[in-house]
């Protein structure tokens, strides 16, 4: 999917844009698994223009239960394969999870491509990878959700090949697909391993650092307001999921004080699973992160569903309750009274801000610090001077209040996390004065 545009051959091979008819079955909530609920076509449109198709039409059904051979019940389908004829449309996605037969019956009768929100999704991920290790979880993704579905792949050719003879060749060949598939499975993993244990190393060297991390719905407005708190040059697009990779900047509030501010991959309503598995190096950052300040879109038509989806992702990378502060963005799209009444009473401590005019900055790195400051202790220990190198991880941290040398120790000033305080006296020989 997507247009390209090639000028350097002096003409353009703009691609035209696919034509997509969306469709969504509205299940009771209690349906099966979490794919229960109402489905969200709006939504689906914005994903399926950010993947670079038109939408021409929908087609919206509720039902007790999905029909199990092709999802939609016979009368809508029926509108479906009309308004596919009409409008010329060449895909068909649906907001629903399809089963690979569900899918194989549907590209039969309606004879375009058909895919599902999880299949779209993945698609957008490839095509706004562009680090090694985003490329590498995304092509991980793609492959675990294929590999089920290997067989109505090889269906398909063998539609195309004419059927006759193709048959016996194409089990083999299956056999064969599935077998290289997992191992590139494995190969992939393990890259992805070392990647991991690279950045492991990284961490290390900044553990004693506040460290916020901005997560939220995508486009909420967490690369907007990165780039403005830090001097951060993260790719801003009104487009859902612009950013894959994280990105962590220093904030200086003074020549002392500093605190470390990730950027990481939005989330949405039923992120594919498959998906929050091979992400899970990138979003390693909020794991390990202090405090999590979660952006919401203030101008969405229901900020408190985005809040709810993005809990649900966080409950599968984030075990327990790590500190959070809620941030309300974009308020310069909103009747500001209203909706701070409304939300400041659901969320007394939330704040409310616009990365775009920006507007409740400095209150939000205010309230950053103070956070941070929260969790620490004012404490006087003294340093055998032998052992003085630790001390620079503490100049370079901004965490030195004062030192004074007395014979063979240094007795110094420090502001630091009780669990900094544990390491230092237990593993560097350190000592606690009281006063
Ligand atoms: P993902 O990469 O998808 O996770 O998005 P994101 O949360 O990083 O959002 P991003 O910063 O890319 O912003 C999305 C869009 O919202 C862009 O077009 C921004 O210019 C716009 N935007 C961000 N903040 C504001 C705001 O306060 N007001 C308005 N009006 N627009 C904003």
């Amino acid at each position: 999917m997507g247009t390209r545009n090639d000028e350097t051959q002096g003409f353009s091979t703009e691609k035209p844009r696919d034509k997509a008819v969306l469709a969504g079955v509205n299940l009771p909530d209690a349906w099966s698994g979490g794919m229960g609920g109402l489905a969200d076509l709006p939504e689906l449109a914005r994903l399926v223009d950010t993947a670079g198709a038109d939408v021409m039409g929908q087609v919206e059904q509720n039902r007790h239960r999905p029909v199990p051979s092709t999802f939609l019940g016979k009368g809508r389908l029926e509108d479906l394969q009309e308004l596919v004829e009409e409008t010329e449309a060449n895909l068909v996605v649906f907001d629903n999870d399809l089963s690979p037969a569900q899918g194989k019956n549907l590209e039969k009768i309606l004879e375009v491509n058909v895919i599902d929100r999880t299949e779209l999704i993945l698609d957008i991920f490839a095509s706004h990878a562009s680090t090694r290790q985003s490329r590498l979880q995304v092509e991980l993704a793609q492959l675990q959700y294929m590999l089920p579905r290997l067989t109505r792949l090889w269906s398909h050719l063998e539609r195309q090949a004419g059927g006759i003879g193709t048959r016996g060749p194409g089990e083999t060949q299956l056999e064969t697909d599935r077998r290289l598939v997992n191992k590139r499975i494995t190969a992939l993993r393990s890259q992805l391993k070392d990647i991991a244990s690279n950045r492991q190393t990284q961490v290390r060297g900044r553990q004693d650092v506040f460290k916020a991390s901005l997560i939220g719905y995508t486009n909420a407005g967490k690369s907007t307001l990165m780039n403005g708190i830090t001097d951060a040059k993260v790719y801003v697009k009104d487009q859902l999921f612009a950013t894959l990779d994280a990105t962590t900047r220093r904030v200086e509030l003074d020549e002392r004080r500093r605190f470390l501010l990730t950027d990481t991959v939005g989330f949405i309503r039923r992120l594919p699973h498959h998906l929050v598995e091979s992400f899970k190096a990138t979003l390693q950052e909020v794991q390990d992160a202090d405090l999590m300040i979660h952006v919401v879109e203030a101008s969405s038509d229901d900020p408190e569903h985005q809040i709810s989806s993005v809990n649900e992702v966080l409950k599968d990378i984030v075990p327990g309750d790590k500190p959070t502060l809620m941030v309300f963005n974009k308020m310069d799209l909103v009747d500001e009274e209203l909706f701070i009444n409304r939300f400041s009473r659901i969320y007394p401590e939330a704040l409310f801000v616009s990365a775009k005019s920006k507007a409740g900055w400095d209150e939000l790195r205010d309230e950053v610090v103070a956070r941070m400051v929260a969790d620490e202790r004012i404490v006087r220990v003294s340093i055998p001077v032998s052992n003085l190198q630790c001390l620079s991880r503490f100049h370079r941290t901004g965490s030195v209040v004062d030192q004074i040398f007395e014979a063979d120790l240094c007795l110094v000033t420090l502001r630091l996390k009780e669990e900094e305080l544990n390491r230092l006296i237990k593993r560097e020989g350190a000592q606690l004065i009281d006063d």
